[in-house]
């Protein structure tokens, strides 16, 4: 058995868990900040830097001692290394390579949208594997900061497809919630208040981008923010419902769309679905109900950050035998060394 500790700390989460052999869940810790930031109405990077030198270790500490482990019991250490806040990164890998160094472990640094992706690997360790996503996989990555098409033709195997030329797909919900007055984080504040709409009653536009696997997004919230604008300027009470039904529809119509069409024009044998917008409700059931080959959409618990997606990511490096330098740097893009 291969056991791998991992530390993700790219954003305004601290987390820390241990998997074995890149699929099974053996501990799995998460110190959120969120309602920290909901003060600001989104993430304040050095308050996120901050809380991350704070929680990093016994968030780690943590994860070990529910798996029943000390450091020098595991074979190796993966950390995310970007894409993310570079301050919050750096405290995480850090604290990794302080770890690696001490414990005389391995050190594996994992892209964060390649975690993402391998959220879809997990089970829990009281559950039977189930069946593994199915090579050629199209992955619709979907997040506060990401709104990516990846065809993964095999393990660490990547090609982007598209990415968004403007918003991410959770940065519109966020920016719609806000114009609505709903708070922060603005996804679940939106399909909760959706819930109550008819989707119909504002049908705003569904930004295609013809010929292309990209997402624009601006458009959209823009539309929103123009019906916000008349019906203040006419006096009337904000349509809240009907408005997050109509903007949710539409996102929703967009991503599950180019997924199924990209799926096919690439002969796709199973959809990943990540990132902290596929704990959408809409999205989910749309992509289940509309694809023609399995559809894989990780529990809620792995779909927004965490670490056990980074070390079912780094569990494939370290048997792919890569081992990275004590002294590699933050990964400010996409590409995947
Ligand atoms: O993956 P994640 O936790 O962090 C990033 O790496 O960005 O994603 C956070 C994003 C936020 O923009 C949040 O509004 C969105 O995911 N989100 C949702 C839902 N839950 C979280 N968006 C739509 N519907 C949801 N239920
Ligand atoms: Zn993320």
């Amino acid at each position: 058995m291969t056991r791998i500790l991992a530390i993700e700390t790219s954003c305004d989460e601290t987390a820390a868990a241990v998997v074995a052999d890149g699929r099974r869940v053996v501990s799995n810790v998460v110190a959120s900040q969120v309602e920290i930031h909901a003060r600001y109405g989104g993430v304040f990077p050095e308050v996120a830097s901050r809380q991350h030198v704070l929680a990093v270790v016994p968030v780690a500490e943590q994860a070990l001692r529910e798996a029943h482990l000390s450091a020098s019991e595991v074979d190796a250490i993966a950390v995310t290394r970007g894409p993310g806040l570079p301050g919050s990164l750096a405290v995480g890998i850090n604290f990794a390579k302080g770890l690696a160094l001490a414990a005389d472990k391995p050190l594996l640094g994992v892209n964060h949208l390649e975690g993402h992706i391998y959220a879809a690997w997990l089970h829990e360790a009281e559950t039977d594997p189930p069946e593994p996503p199915a090579f050629p996989v199209m992955a619709l990555l979907v997040s506060g900061g990401h709104t990516e098409l990846v065809l993964m033709e095999d393990h660490l195997r990547y090609r982007r497809l598209g990415a968004t030329r403007d918003d991410a797909a959770g940065e519109a919900f966020d920016k719609v919630a806000r114009l609505l007055k709903l708070g922060y984080p603005g996804g679940p504040a939106i399909q909760a208040a959706a819930q109550q709409g008819d989707p119909a009653r504002f049908p705003f536009p569904r930004p295609w981008l013809k010929d292309s696997w990209d997402f624009s997004f601006s458009g959209l919230k823009t539309a929103v923010l123009r019906a916000v604008r008349e019906i203040e300027a006419a006096g009337r009470p904000l349509p809240v419902a009907h408005l997050a039904a109509g903007f949710q529809a539409a996102v929703v119509d967009v991503l599950v769309g180019k997924t199924l069409q990209a799926a096919a024009a690439f002969d796709a044998a199973s959809i990943v679905v990540a990132g902290g917008v596929s704990a959408n409700d809409l999205l989910r059931q749309r992509m289940l109900a509309e694809a023609k080959i399995p559809v894989h959409v990780p529990p809620l618990r792995y779909c927004t950050d965490n670490a056990a997606m980074i070390a079912a990511a780094g569990y494939r490096r370290f048997t792919a035998g890569q081992r990275d330098d004590l002294d590699f740097d933050l990964l400010p893009r996409w590409a995947i060394a």
